[in-house]
């Protein structure tokens, strides 16, 4: 993964700008799933190394426009780029990620370009349906599952088919991996943000339901509540949460086995991702999924 770095720090220093480099290196790196996958499908190489940093790119973009979005002030265990430098450098510095990734992509192939553009087209609808679900507290699983398909799913499907192209393997079999391992990866994600704390996350705990996010976990709680039960976990809806409230809700989450249930549901997605590539045999993807559903961040 030194390698990747490496090289998103190469395309960065070519732009010759100082500031973009001291807000790099401010950035924390992260665990680069989409990049093990690729290089557990293809093998590594310069193009495949390239691709990889390509979608790291693209990632950390989002996620630093995605922390503009939720006003969020800690990424990765510090201050956020938005918290540390303000919105306008946070908002710039990721339009340049983004603009230089596209650049670096265009010099590959148009294929990859073609997947990779579609991939990200779908990723910024996929935020706007996360932030209009945000305008009432969401029941609909549906509507859900639409919204982390786009936002998570989509970017670790492309990534899982540009290694399958790479490798010369079964593109669906591949992408079908990424799409359902991405489902997992973000369910995982909206359970780790109740049951673990800040420390553990590197981000603020429990900020999903105050960010206005009804993730799986809450669709489930409010699926198994009495109606009374129902009507004062609406009331708790984008609210900074005291003590006794979240309490009531971790005790709720508790009798409720609502995260259980979203736990089991993520486990089915991996389920499926795996039983996309049986009949490859690769272990290291296997070993992507067990890490990804048993991580604690
Ligand atoms: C994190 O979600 C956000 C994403 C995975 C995608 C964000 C996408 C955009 C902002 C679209 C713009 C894209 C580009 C390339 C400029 P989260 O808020 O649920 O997770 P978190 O708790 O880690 O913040
Ligand atoms: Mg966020």
């Amino acid at each position: 993964m030194q390698k990747i770095d490496d090289l998103i720090k190469q395309f960065l220093a070519e732009l010759d700008y100082e500031p973009i480099l001291t807000m790099l290196s401010k950035l924390k790196s992260g665990k680069k799933l989409r990049s093990k996958l690729l290089l557990a499908i293809a093998e590594e190489n310069e193009t495949s190394l390239k691709l990889c940093a390509i979608i790291e790119l693209i990632h950390l973009a989002s996620l630093l426009h995605d922390d503009i979005i939720d006003e969020s002030r800690l990424r990765r265990g510090a201050k956020s780029i938005n918290a540390e430098f303000g919105t306008k450098n946070a908002l710039m510095l990721g339009d340049i990620l983004y603009s230089k990734a596209f650049y670096e992509l265009s010099q590959i192939n148009s294929h990859f370009a073609g997947i990779i553009s579609d991939a990200v087209v779908k990723l910024a609808m996929g935020e706007l349906m996360d932030v209009n679900l945000t305008q009432y507290f969401n029941t609909d699983k549906e509507a859900y599952l639409k919204m982390i398909y786009h936002k998570t799913a989509v970017l670790i499907e492309a990534s899982a088919r540009c290694g399958a192209i790479l490798g010369h393997l079964n593109e669906e079999a591949f992408a079908q991996y990424g799409k359902n391992l991405g489902l997992a990866f973000q369910m995982i994600d909206d359970v780790l943000d109740i049951k673990n704390d800040e420390k553990i996350l590197g981000k603020p705990a429990m900020s999903d339901f105050k960010e206005g996010k009804s993730t799986l976990p809450y669709i489930y709680l409010y699926e198994n509540l009495e109606e009374q039960d129902r009507a004062y976990l609406q009331t708790l809806f984008k609210k900074d949460l005291n003590e006794n409230e979240k309490e009531w809700l971790k005790t709720q989450f508790k009798e409720q086995k609502a995260l259980e249930k979203a736990i089991l549901e993520a486990k089915a997605y991996a389920k499926k991702a795996s039983q996309a590539i049986e009949k490859y045999d690769n272990n290291k993807l296997n070993d992507i999924i067990k890490a990804m559903i048993d991580r604690e961040f």
